[in-house]
């Protein structure tokens, strides 16, 4: 369909579905085990193209616990919906969360990704295993300006993360967001079903969409776990507070953030050690299982410890679909939030285009929820506007 009639991030989703590769839309969409956390059932044994499981994940469903209550009378004509991340300007309070091989779901690839949120001044974290080097990606910013943040799976050995971090400082990348949810690679059987339904056809597209990383790729280990087995096989699954926090603060100056914080008492311990800022993730239940909600684990950050919201930046990622999705995380106290599929689905969709979309629904969506919240500012969304319930509405 014309761009003109998707109105919402479903929608981007659904054209995506019917676009893409049975591989792709597998990787894409699957989470781990029963995809309770992610999508709130398990997996049927064949999975169907029109399967719907991923709209109604819990990480979306989690969202819908939690109800305004908006302010009336306060002048709302002029909403500025722009803010500031790690110091870095953007104009909503939104980022692209890293996800690997988007070249699966379009030539183009990440490069979609960064030319739609350039276009829009929208940050990009670019995955450790994407589909373009960092470089090509650097390459296709919009101008020499645009911020990029890079997303890192530490290799058991220092000295290849060293490398890695050293090259994307070369190439003017301005956050290290270090992924600590990923020591094992999640079970994701939808994942693991697709090559069985599609081996002979896809063989061909997997060898051209090795991901460009440096990291040798451990293929034993990809053919017995699937894509996500392979991208995980050469993570360091010994890191420690202790130990790997001071090793990157030690080798870079970039700003540091922890991507897959899921309690209270890890949100405590990073604040300690003075990283600049936390993304509660629980990767898009693709990890874990019956991991928490993560709007539910920053509703119990903020009850419990407001103090860490002041000593760092906090950010989640995890069923964002809609503008007040948003704005419920940010009354709640996050800086900013991440999407990951619907970027990917977008670019599936649309190529730079779809990504251009669906940044401006988002900000009709958030611009909307804003003047109705009686909020004129980013600063105006604070933890009275909302309230969680304890029944589950839909
Ligand atoms: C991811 N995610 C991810 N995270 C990361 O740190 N490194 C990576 O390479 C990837 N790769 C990846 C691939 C795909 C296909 C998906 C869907 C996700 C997790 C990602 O950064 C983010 O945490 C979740 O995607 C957020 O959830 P939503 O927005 O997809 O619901």
């Amino acid at each position: 369909p014309p761009l003109k009639r998707i109105l919402t991030l479903q929608d981007m989703e659904d054209v995506a579905r019917s676009v893409l590769s049975y591989k792709a839309n597998a990787y894409y969409s699957s989470a781990a085990d029963d995809l309770i956390s992610a999508c709130g059932s398990a997996p049927p044994l064949i999975f169907s193209l029109t399967s719907q499981h991923s709209a109604h994940s819990e990480n979306v469903r989690a969202f819908s616990r939690f109800f305004f209550r908006p302010r009336v009378l306060r002048a709302v004509s002029h909403c500025d919906p722009s803010t500031s991340i790690l110091g870095y300007k953007s104009s909503l309070p939104i980022f692209v969360s890293a996800s690997a091989l988007a070249k699966l779901g379009h030539p183009l690839g990440e490069a979609n990704i960064t030319k739609g949120a350039g276009r829009c001044n929208i940050i990009q974290m670019v995955s450790s295993n994407s589909s373009f080097s960092p470089a090509e990606i650097a390459a296709a910013r919009v101008s020499p300006d645009q911020a990029l943040f890079f997303q890192l799976y530490k290799h058991t050995k220092d000295a290849l993360a060293l490398k890695l971090v050293r090259e994307v400082e070369a190439l003017g990348y301005s956050a290290i967001f270090l992924t600590v949810d990923a020591v094992a690679a999640g079970n994701r059987e939808r994942d693991l079903k697709a090559p069985w339904v599609l081996e002979d056809q896809e063989r061909e597209l997997e060898d051209q969409l090795r991901p460009m990383v440096e990291y040798p790729q451990d293929e034993a280990a990809a053919s017995v776990l699937g894509t996500a087995g392979g991208l995980t096989a050469g993570n360091d699954a010994d890191m420690t507070w202790e130990k790997t926090i001071p090793w990157l603060r030690r080798v870079t100056k970039l700003p540091i953030v922890i991507k897959g914080i899921q309690s209270v008492e890890d949100a405590v311990l990073a604040a300690e050690a003075g990283v600049d800022g936390i993304l509660i993730s629980n990767h898009g239940g693709r990890q874990l299982d019956y991991s928490m909600p993560t709007i539910e684990v920053l509703y119990r950050l903020r009850q419990q410890r407001p103090d860490v919201f002041r000593k760092t930046e906090v950010y989640i990622d995890g069923g964002v679909r809609r503008g007040t999705d948003i704005l419920k995380a940010l009354c709640l106290g996050a800086k900013a939030v991440g999407l990951g599929r619907p970027f990917l689905y977008a670019q599936s969709a649309y190529g730079d285009s779809g990504v251009v979309k669906i940044i401006k629904i988002l900000e009709r969506e958030v611009g909307h929820g804003m003047r109705l919240l009686g909020a004129a500012t980013i600063n105006d969304l604070v933890p009275e506007l909302v309230e969680r319930v304890d029944w589950q509405p839909i």
